[in-house]
């Protein structure tokens, strides 16, 4: 068998929503206080998408800059992956949508949902492609516009949320550069615990379930918050062993971002220092899917990585999923 092809990061892209609703904003809406927020998840300020913004919208802007950063052409581009949990609309697939407005006319497209661990689902999957040969050049976009299946006036979960899309376009690189390994995972019985009831085969979008709020995210917090600080140490050294890498050769950890004492319990795990973790959550809340490749695409803008430098991204989310990826830079 032929030896299987690296898999590369050639270029990174984001995009985020420009009205900024701050936890003084929240204070207005719902009885809590910027101090609980702050004090119990990290967040200050979330990014919120405009009425008429879809996550087609955010996608394809942070697919745009992603293609320019690459200097892939959309004409170039094989495949496009979109891991998200808010589309457009149930079909056709958001990627499909992104594939016509980049004029992205050759590449096959499909989306991915795995809750908040979408893009390293997305990641995995677009590896595989390339690594056995059968494309060249995969888009990968994480989008989620959670403000628009968020209960505003439910102040157990109204407050974690934010939009936005990170994208990042793969190619093929020497063996042992670029993704060094990924690692998945399922507990499916966990499902109840983080889901969006209606408006799928199972309750359809009837009055009774609009009137219900079916139609909006339900979490069990506590549930997912124990779960999550278990996984994602758990899987980041997964995907470091099966990448053949201890724990002192992680440059940077890039977590999803849903809540600081959850990326604490990660790093500690790691035993990684507070500058070796990438944190955006204070800014951004949890964008789910976006949540990863924004701050890679945040992190790399500012000159963060180096050729060499050794990443780890995991996170975790509604499936129950997890899902983590060693990088070398
Ligand atoms: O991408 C995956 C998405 N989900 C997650 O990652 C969520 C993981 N879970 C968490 O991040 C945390 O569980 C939360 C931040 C959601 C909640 O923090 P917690 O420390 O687990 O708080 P709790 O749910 O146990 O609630 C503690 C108290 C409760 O009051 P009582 O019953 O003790 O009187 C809540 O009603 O805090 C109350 N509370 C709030 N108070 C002020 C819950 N939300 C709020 C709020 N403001 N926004």
């Amino acid at each position: 068998m032929n030896e299987q092809r690296g898999v590369k990061i050639l270029g990174w892209g984001q995009a985020l929503p420009e009205r900024v609703l701050t936890n003084q904003d929240l204070e207005r809406m719902v009885e809590t206080s910027d101090e609980w927020i702050v004090s119990r998840t990290g967040i200050r300020e979330r990014r919120i998408a405009a009425a008429e913004t879809a996550a087609s919208d955010l996608a394809v802007v942070a697919a745009r800059e992603a293609l320019q950063r690459a200097e892939v052409a959309p004409a170039q581009i094989d495949l496009i992956i979109v891991a998200t949990v808010t589309p457009d609309m149930a079909f056709p697939a958001t990627a499909c949508l992104v594939q016509s407005a980049l004029a992205a006319g050759r590449a096959a497209a499909f989306d991915l949902e795995a809750g908040c661990s979408g893009f390293l689902y997305a990641l995995a999957t677009a590896r595989e492609f390339i690594a056995g040969g059968t494309y060249d050049h995969v888009l990968v976009v994480g989008v989620d516009l959670l403000s628009k299946i968020t209960d505003w006036q439910d102040r157990n979960t109204c407050v974690l949320f934010g939009d936005g899309a990170g994208a990042v376009v793969l190619g093929p690189a020497a063996p042992g550069q670029g993704i060094l390994s990924t690692y998945l995972g399922c507990d499916g019985a966990g499902g109840e615990l983080l889901c969006l009831p209606a408006g799928g085969s199972r309750q359809p979008l009837t009055p009774e379930n609009l009137a219900a709020g079916r139609q909006y995210i339900h979490m069990n917090g506590p549930e997912v918050f124990k779960f999550a600080v278990r996984i994602m140490g758990e899987a980041a050294v997964k995907a470091l062993e099966r990448a053949g890498l201890e724990l002192q050769d992680v440059t940077y950890l890039v977590p999803h971002q849903a809540n600081l004492r959850i990326i604490d319990a990660a790093a500690r795990r790691l035993k990684l220092p507070p500058e070796r973790v990438l944190v955006n959550l204070d800014r951004y809340g949890n964008m789910s899917s976006a949540s990863i490749p924004v701050a890679l695409a945040e992190a790399a803008d500012a000159g963060r990585f180096h050729p060499g430098d050794i990443l780890v991204l995991v996170g975790f989310g509604a499936g129950l999923t997890w899902g983590a990826a060693a990088v070398r830079w």
